[in-house]
């Protein structure tokens, strides 16, 4: 089998990717290794930057979204009980959309299967070959049979447990990496959100953040040891610990009830360097994590997805390889902006473990300061609805 363009993954970086592909006649075939089923029960969140939306919206793929995403202009940060609304529109005349990444991986699947897009499910032993030569090709194996797909290009959308990263040599990858000594215990709750805003909340309990998916249903968080299991949370525990966290007049409103969802997210920043080499690209996940604290990563997935559709649009258009051979470049910029924004919003608003006295009343300054410097809280909004691509 031959074609254009290689994608491994069908997440949300692969499936983006291959729907621009297609609208410009660039043909590709995902090669995804869970079930659809599997990669749709994915719970993540879903606060979009305007340049994802302009994305699905390029796709083809942002009916549902324009529809039903919830427009955010602003955000509230709260110490203790203190509450500073960060106004993204007066700062920066921005805003961004809350759309959950499964109904964005929904939307994006149909669109793909309308088109009769090439998806591969449930493929095993994927294995990228002479990616550094013009004749690369992959091999994997479904239904007990092997295969090989010869092609142009491969784009790694194979996230971080991938096999795309590591197809680079050793000699060739640097890899940056911060690991936090705390993760996140989310549930989904069937319950109106507590805030009509995401509640960011710094206490000396530890961190919390209140978001939603729709009007009855919410999306909570909070900080818990990374030793620490799912099964050990009973719901009230949960409940009792997002209370002691968010400011007192939310938790009097707080509507709770059972957990349709529960789990905990360990957080990591995380770049790998180059973002190419040869004939294959990494995107999103597959090049770099950041902690969720920002919202960062689908948003950063999409701006890679960006980069790379227009390198090959370039290419294959115009025979001109400029795009693609300055797609890491272009790329890693970003990247490294996103997880700057991302470390630092972790770092000022979690307790860690090892944190003195010290490093509390810094954090307490820092969000003084926040309060009272209309430049610090533009800084933080141009971050928070997405630096330029
Ligand atoms: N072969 C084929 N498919 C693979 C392989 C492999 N060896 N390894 C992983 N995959 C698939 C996974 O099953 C998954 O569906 O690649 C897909 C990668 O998707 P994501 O991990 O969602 O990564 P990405 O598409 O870059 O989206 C980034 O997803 O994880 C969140 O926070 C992240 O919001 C961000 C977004
Ligand atoms: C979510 O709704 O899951 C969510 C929102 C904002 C974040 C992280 C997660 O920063």
């Amino acid at each position: 089998m031959r074609t254009q363009v290689v994608i491994v993954g069908g997440g949300p970086s692969g499936l983006l990717l291959s729907q621009l592909l297609h609208l410009r006649g660039i043909e590709s075939v995902i090669l995804e290794r869970q079930t659809r089923a599997h990669v749709l029960g994915r719970i993540r969140a879903g606060v979009l930057e305007q340049g994802f939306v302009r994305l699905m919206a390029e796709a083809g793929c942002d009916r549902r979204l324009q529809a039903e995403g919830i427009p955010h202009h602003g955000t509230l940060i709260s110490q203790d009980d203190t509450v500073l609304r960060i106004d993204f529109s007066a700062l920066t005349g921005s805003s961004v959309v809350v759309y959950g990444q499964t109904e964005v991986t929904q939307d994006l699947y149909a669109a793909r299967e309308a088109a009769g897009g090439g998806i591969e499910f449930s493929v095993e032993d994927v294995a990228i070959h002479d990616a550094d030569r013009d004749t690369p090709f992959v091999t994997y194996s479904r239904d007990g049979s092997e295969r090989r797909i010869d092609c142009d290009f491969i784009a790694g959308c194979d996230g971080f447990h991938g096999v795309s990263r590591k197809t680079i040599p050793d000699k060739v990858r640097r890899e940056f990496e911060k690991v936090y000594p705390f993760g996140w215990l989310g549930i989904l709750s069937e319950t109106p959100p507590v805030s009509d805003e995401l509640i960011y909340a710094n206490s000396s309990h530890g961190f919390a953040l209140c978001s939603m998916r729709n009007p009855r249903l919410s999306r909570y968080y909070v900080q818990c040891p990374i030793t620490d299991n799912a099964a050990d949370w009973s719901d009230e525990a949960f409940w009792t610990a997002l209370r002691q966290r968010i400011p007192a007049e939310a938790a009097a409103r707080l509507e709770t009830g059972p957990s349709i969802e529960k789990s905990i997210a360990p957080l990591r920043s995380f770049v790998t360097e180059p973002m190419r080499w040869g004939r294959l690209f990494l995107c999103g996940d597959a090049a770099h994590i950041v902690p969720p604290t920002g919202a960062k990563g689908l948003n950063t997935a999409a701006s890679d997805v960006h980069y790379l559709y227009t390198g090959l649009r370039q290419f294959y258009e115009e025979n001109d390889a400029e795009g693609i051979d300055r797609y890491s470049e272009r790329a890693l910029a970003r990247v490294w902006k996103a997880e700057r924004f991302s470390w630092w919003l972790t770092g000022l608003l979690h307790r860690f473990p090892d944190q003195s006295e010290f490093d509390t009343r810094m954090q307490r300054a820092e969000l003084d300061f926040l309060a009272g410097n209309e430049a610090a809280q533009k800084v933080l909004a141009e971050n928070y609805v997405g630096l330029p691509y």
